[in-house]
């Protein structure tokens, strides 16, 4: 199909007061080939949303992650996607075989297995979290006071940041992530944590512990250096993704009142917020056709998972809520080779923050009508930017 101007769309119909996912996507799927659209940053990317064919560009090997080859799509006018050059041991960047010793360092740790033994350790901070929010009274944010500081404590467990140091490192972890930080608070936070990473990987070289900096410094496989890079890509990968799911995930299953078993409930919540819709960025590094369209080297390629997670050939009745249905074979965590690490880790934390949260406050319900609920339709992942609640 050929581009004709009337193809150009806003990039990726994000503005306040939409709704997710934008409804647009469906028109996008019935269109043969696919849908050019123009980035804020000047050019324009390719959106894929049909199920089959996000698959097919998340595993083709002429269509890369790598932000240093020319045409890889930057979301806003100041910030691009780090690359490994930029940030050494920063995989999700990188392509095969580039890419798979950190995947092969890093697996071990993230098994099912191994994730199910931190139940535990996850359980305790999610009491915790709850303590601290019901000594305050009667109502809180749920974001601001649960949502965000489970996964930021979650990690930094993982990572062996002393308990002592976690307030810390929760501090500002939230800074990274509130869109209200400026700049600038973002730039020292983020400075502050990796002058904090580093040492913490110094200390961990000389004295190992139980941890995952330790067995990654241990392995000798990669340096200091990359070690640091992994932790911040984790921390910053597993924390507003996570937390936005939390916070979505207690609204829909509030509404709906409905709770199957408890895997088929996370994945359908998983499959239904979608919440990472545009964060797997690709660039075509030969010409390639994806759904009958040509899209030549040098072009960026965004796969939108909502699209995918809402294709009604793949899912049936995909805008509704339905924890009955399988929701095997939903993109939210990517697919291929950079499908995410931390997915089993994601979901014993919404598992067990929706066992806490409803069985140790039975009466807990949202504050104001869900049309007041202040949505994330204008970042780059859905979420809710506030959740008042009372019990
Ligand atoms: C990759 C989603 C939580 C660590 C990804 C990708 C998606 C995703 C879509 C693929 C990116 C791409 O193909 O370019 C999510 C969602 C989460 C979540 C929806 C929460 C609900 C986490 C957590 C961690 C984590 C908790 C870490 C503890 C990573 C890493 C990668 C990744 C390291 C890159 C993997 C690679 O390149 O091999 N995630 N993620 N994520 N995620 Fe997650």
């Amino acid at each position: 199909m050929t581009t004709t101007d009337a193809d150009l769309v806003p990039f990726l119909l994000r503005r306040p007061g939409a709704s997710f996912p934008p409804p647009e996507y469906a028109g996008f799927r019935d269109r043969p080939g696919l849908v050019k659209a123009a980035l804020p940053s000047g050019g324009t990317v390719w959106l894929v949303t049909r199920h089959e064919e996000v698959r097919a560009v998340l595993t083709d090997p002429r269509i890369s992650s790598n932000p240093t080859h020319e045409g890889f799509p930057r979301p806003s006018r100041t910030v691009g996607a780090p690359s490994a050059d930029d940030v050494p041991g920063w995989f999700v960047s990188l392509d095969p075989p580039d890419h798979n010793k950190y995947r092969k360092a890093l697996i071990p740790e993230f098994t099912v297995r191994r994730i199910r033994s931190l139940r535990p350790a996850v359980e305790e901070i999610v009491d915790r979290t709850i303590d601290q929010m019901l000594v305050k009274g009667n109502t809180a944010d749920l974001v601001e006071d649960f949502s965000l500081s489970v996964p930021s404590l979650v990690i930094s467990s993982l990572l062996g940041v002393p308990k002592i140091d976690r307030d810390f490192f929760e501090e500002k972890t939230k800074v990274l992530v509130t869109l209200t930080s400026t700049d600038e608070e973002r730039d020292k936070a983020s400075e502050h944590l990796l002058r904090y990473i580093n040492r913490l990987i110094a200390i961990k070289a000389k004295r190992p512990g139980d941890d995952l900096i330790s067995k990654l410094v241990q392995g000798e496989i990669l340096t200091q250096q990359e070690v640091s890079g992994i932790s911040m890509l984790l921390l910053i990968a597993g924390h507003e993704t996570t937390a936005n799911n939390i916070s979505l995930g207690v609204v829909t299953l509030l509404q709906e009142k409905q709770w199957i078993d408890d895997e088929r409930t996370v994945e359908e919540l998983l499959r239904y917020h979608s919440v990472a819709d545009v964060v797997a960025l690709r660039v075509a590094i030969e010409d390639v056709e994806i759904g009958g369209q040509l899209v030549r080297k040098g072009e960026g390629i965004v796969p939108l998972v909502a699209g995918a997670n809402h294709d009604p050939s793949m899912f049936e009745r995909p805008h509704q809520f339905d924890p009955a249905r399988s929701a095997t074979g939903h993109v939210a965590f990517g697919y291929g080779v950079h499908q995410c690490l931390g997915q089993n880790l994601v979901r014993l934390e919404m598992d067990v923050a929706y066992h806490k949260l409803f069985q140790r406050i039975p009466t807990l319900e949202v504050a104001v009508p869900l049309e007041e609920l202040q949505f994330k339709y204008d970042g780059v992942l859905f979420g809710l930017h506030a959740l008042p609640v009372r019990w």
